[in-house]
């Protein structure tokens, strides 16, 4: 017995009680204590208007949430194959072919998630320790934090306005090193709204491809744009690896539900590491999104892309008048990236005051990257117009 004892003291005294030290370096989001104070203040009785949240305001369109009803009633509720129904798969295959005109074969496409199980599966598929990953700064804070758990370095490679937010073959060479295998960028970005036109991606894929580095674009704002032209990188690059998601565009954020699309060659292992990883991404979200593809679910979805497209012609007029700087065109996703310099040299302080004294809740920009983002903010249209004037009133008062 007191051998047992001293045996459990020991391993007491041993045992850290601390994660592992290079977790430290995984940040949280910054939007999540913008929230968590916002909602702490309507507690308090304050009306706060919300541009912090990166999810759309409309609940998921009825065709789909009666998909997932009949699936529940019909039983449908077993683990599916790792790489997700067949159906689904073939329909997202569809999908590409109508919109890009590709041959995506539904083997390459696997069913994850959210985008975020398909980013954290691509990146045990394609990033090993000590690799460098290059990425935008600004990008979604998650894809960094992906790259750390890794044991990997992502390469912050600083974009500017009058490129539109978007790296040229040049920036990303300015980056790179011995130890880069990589390039993951987004089109439409997060936070910035920006994209990759048709030859930029040309230009990324040829080279990257004759540099030996992989190529991944993050498609998840595919539909939620505002240009009639919006390629996938597979159009130009068919070993380009892709993340989408039913989260943006088909409203379904808390279903979970993303897809990815890999070259022919690594099927195998990816089907392996989704076994593996979370066996499979939820049957009854597979079901419903089924039913996103009928017709009568597009007008549903497009109308509401039209509704985006009215709060930020709003938004960019509003905000351009009120001194904010914006991209030159924000032409997808729900967000304004906003030069405050004007106001501020700190954009955390500026959030925080107006947040407390205003009661309009924005993202600052240091969550998305470190380059400008002391001056920089995030303003998300996820809210109604008649929410967003309220914000603006606020934000004359604030500044004038
Ligand atoms: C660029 C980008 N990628 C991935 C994600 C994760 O989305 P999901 O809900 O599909 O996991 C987000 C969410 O905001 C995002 O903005």
């Amino acid at each position: 017995m007191t051998q047992e004892l001293s045996t459990q003291e020991n391993v007491a005294e041993t045992r850290s009680g601390q994660p592992r030290a290079a977790l430290a370096s995984v940040t949280p989001f910054r939007v999540m204590s913008v929230m968590q104070r916002a909602h702490e203040l309507e507690c308090a009785g304050n009306q706060i208007v919300h541009l912090e949240v990166g999810e759309p305001d409309f609940s998921t369109a009825q065709p789909i949430v009666e998909a997932g009803k009949a699936a529940l009633d019909a039983g449908l509720t077993q683990y599916t194959a790792a790489t997700g129904l067949a159906a689904l798969r073939g329909k997202i295959s569809e999908r590409y072919r109508l919109q890009h005109g590709l041959e995506i074969s539904p083997e390459r496409i696997l069913i994850t998630p959210g985008a975020s199980g398909g980013l954290l599966l691509l990146a045990h598929l394609l990033v090993g320790q000590g690799d460098g990953i290059l990425i935008t700064d600004p990008a979604y804070p998650c894809v960094r934090n992906f790259i750390k758990l890794r044991d990997a370095s992502p390469q912050l490679v600083p974009v500017v306005r009058a490129a539109s937010y978007q790296p040229s073959v040049e920036d990303l060479m300015a980056q790179r090193t011995d130890a880069t295998r990589g390039v993951w960028l987004a089109s439409p970005n997060n936070p910035t709204g920006t994209i990759l036109d048709r030859s930029q991606l040309s230009a990324l894929s040829a080279w990257t491809r004759r540099e030996g580095l992989h190529l991944l674009v993050d498609e998840i704002y595919h539909g939620l744009h505002f240009v009639d032209d919006l390629p996938s990188v597979l159009e130009v690059d068919d070993s380009a690896f892709v993340v989408n998601s039913f989260s943006k565009y088909f409203g379904m954020t808390g279903w979970r539900l993303g897809w990815i699309v890999v070259p022919e060659a690594f099927i195998d292992t990816a089907r392996t590491l989704a076994q593996n990883m979370y066996i499979s991404a939820s049957s009854i979200a597979q079901h419903a999104a089924l039913a996103a593809f009928e017709p009568e679910t597009q007008v549903i979805l497009d109308s509401r892309r039209e509704e985006f497209r009215r709060r930020r012609d709003y938004m960019v007029e509003e905000l351009t008048a009120l001194g904010f700087v914006l991209p030159q065109e924000i032409a997808g996703a729900f967000y304004v990236y906003a030069d405050c310099s004007k106001f501020s040299d700190d954009s955390e302080a500026f959030c925080k005051r107006m947040l407390e004294e205003y009661g309009v809740a924005m993202t600052p920009g240091t969550d998305f990257g470190d380059a400008s983002a002391r001056t920089m903010l995030r303003l998300s249209f996820t809210t109604s117009m008649a929410q967003l004037q309220i914000a603006i009133a606020r934000l004359r008062a604030a500044l004038a």
